[in-house]
C-alpha cells in the first residue's frame, strides 16, 4: 500500500502507513513525511490531549479495588479471584454486562469507596492524557440499596476536588437515570439532585435500552431542564435510529451517547451532521456487547465520512478491555485511522464537551500545540 497525504495543501501530515521492511515488526508507526521522523501510533494516541465524555464511574471499578472495598466492608464476592471476574466479562449482549455492573456497584457502601473508585479512575486518566472528563453516575443503583444520595456525591465529588487540585484534571458529573425503572422513580432521584445543582452539569439515561424508550422520560427530563440541567441520552446502542429521534425531539438532548443505529435513518443522520449533535461513541463496550462483530467494521469511519460530530470514550472500561487511550488505539488499527483522523476525533471530544468557550478553547490550543510539535 502506498502512503496518502491527507492534506493536500502542501502542508506536511502525519500519516499511518505500511511500513518499509525494515519496520514491519514494529507493527505501526507514524512517518512525518518532511523529516522522517517517526512516531508509533501508541505514543501519539498516549500523548494526544483529549477529553472523554462517556465514562460511567461504577464501570471503572477494577476487580483489585473490587477485592479490596469488598474487605474492608465485609461484603462476600461471588467470585474468588480477580480472574474468575475477569473471565466473567464475556459478553452477549447489554443485559449480562448490566448484570455483572450491578453486582460490582453493589459492593460500594461508604462516601470513601465512592472517592477511591473516582481517584483511582481520575488518576488512570491523567496518565492518559484526559485534560476533562464529563463522569455518569447512576445514584438509583446505590439509593435502592439504602446508600443515601449524599454519600455517593460527596465521595465522587471530593475526590473531583482533589484530583482538580493535585491532577490538575477537569471534570463534569452527569446523573443517569435508569430506564428499566419507572419515570416516578428518576423523578424522585431528581428532586434529591436538585439540592446539588452546583455538583452536577447534565441528566442522561442508561441501563437495558430495549423496551425502554427516551419517551417513557419525557416528564423527568422536562423538570431536569426547567431546572437548568443539560440532557444527554444513551441511544442506538442496541435500541432502533426511532429511541435517537425521540432523545432529540422530546428529552431534546445536547448530545446523543452511543448512537451507533442514527445510521439507519438517512434522515436522522442528516439531522445530528446538521445541528451537530455530538456522538460519544465507545469502541471496545460495541465489540464486548456485541454492537458490532468485529472492529473492523465498526462504523465509527463511515460516521466520521458522514460528517457526524463523533467522539472515542470508554463507557466501562474496567469491564470492557481498556480506557480511552485503547479504545483510540483499536479503532485507530483496525479502521487504519490516519494521524489527522485521530486529531480530529480529540477535536471534537472539546468541541463537544460542557465545558464554557473560553475552558475549551484553551484546551483546543494544548491540542493544536501538540498537532504543531508533531509535524
Ligand atoms: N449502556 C447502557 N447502560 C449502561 C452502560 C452502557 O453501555 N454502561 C453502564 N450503564
Ligand atoms: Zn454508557
Amino acid at each position: 500500500m502506498t502512503c496518502q497525504s491527507t492534506g493536500g495543501n502542501g502542508k506536511r501530515i502525519y500519516y499511518f502507513s505500511d511500513m518499509p521492511y525494515r519496520f514491519r515488526s514494529a507493527a505501526f508507526r507514524v512517518t512525518i513525511l518532511t523529516v522522517r521522523k517517526e512516531m508509533s501510533v501508541e505514543d501519539f494516541v498516549k500523548g494526544i490531549p483529549k477529553a472523554e465524555l462517556h465514562l460511567h464511574i461504577e464501570g471503572t471499578f477494577e476487580p483489585e479495588l473490587m477485592f479490596k472495598i469488598a474487605g474492608r466492608n465485609n461484603v462476600r464476592l461471588q467470585y474468588t479471584s480477580i480472574e474468575e471476574i475477569r473471565e466473567a466479562c464475556n459478553f452477549s449482549n447489554l443485559q449480562e454486562f448490566l448484570d455483572l455492573y450491578y453486582t460490582g456497584a453493589g459492593i460500594l457502601t461508604d462516601e470513601e469507596d465512592f472517592y477511591d473508585l473516582t481517584w483511582a479512575y481520575l488518576e488512570k486518566a491523567v496518565s492518559q492524557n484526559v485534560l476533562h472528563s464529563e463522569i455518569f453516575f447512576d445514584p438509583q443503583t446505590h439509593t435502592g440499596r439504602g446508600i443515601a444520595f449524599s454519600t455517593v456525591v460527596n465521595g465522587i465529588h471530593k475526590a473531583r476536588a482533589d484530583a482538580g487540585e493535585k491532577l490538575g484534571i477537569s471534570t463534569r458529573l452527569i446523573l443517569c437515570f435508569l430506564r428499566d425503572l419507572d419515570e416516578s422513580a428518576a423523578m424522585k432521584t431528581l428532586e434529591e439532585a436538585l439540592g446539588y445543582r452546583d455538583r452536577i452539569i447534565a441528566v442522561g439515561l442508561d441501563s437495558a435500552e430495549a423496551g425502554n424508550p427516551p419517551s417513557k422520560f419525557h416528564e423527568v427530563f422536562k423538570r431536569a431542564r426547567e431546572a437548568g440541567f443539560l440532557t444527554v441520552a444513551h441511544g442506538g446502542e442496541e435500541g432502533p435510529a426511532t429511541y435517537v429521534r425521540e432523545a432529540l425531539e422530546i428529552l431534546k438532548v445536547s448530545r446523543i451517547d452511543h448512537g451507533n443505529h442514527c445510521l439507519d435513518d438517512d434522515e436522522l443522520a442528516e439531522e445530528l451532521v446538521r445541528r451537530r449533535i455530538p456522538l460519544t461513541v465507545c469502541p471496545l463496550s460495541n465489540l464486548r456487547l456485541k454492537v458490532v462483530d468485529r472492529m473492523e467494521r465498526h462504523p465509527l469511519r463511515r460516521m466520521m465520512e458522514r460528517g457526524l460530530l463523533v467522539t472515542v470514550n470508554s463507557d466501562d472500561p474496567a469491564y470492557f478491555g481498556g480506557y480511552i487511550n485503547e479504545n483510540y488505539l483499536a479503532v485507530a488499527k483496525a479502521l487504519n485511522l490516519t494521524a489527522e483522523e485521530i486529531y480530529t476525533l480529540a477535536k471534537n471530544s472539546f468541541e463537544a464537551c460542557f465545558l464554557e468557550k473560553s475552558q475549551k478553547d484553551k484546551m483546543l490550543k494544548t491540542l493544536h500545540e501538540y498537532k504543531k510539535k508533531h509535524e
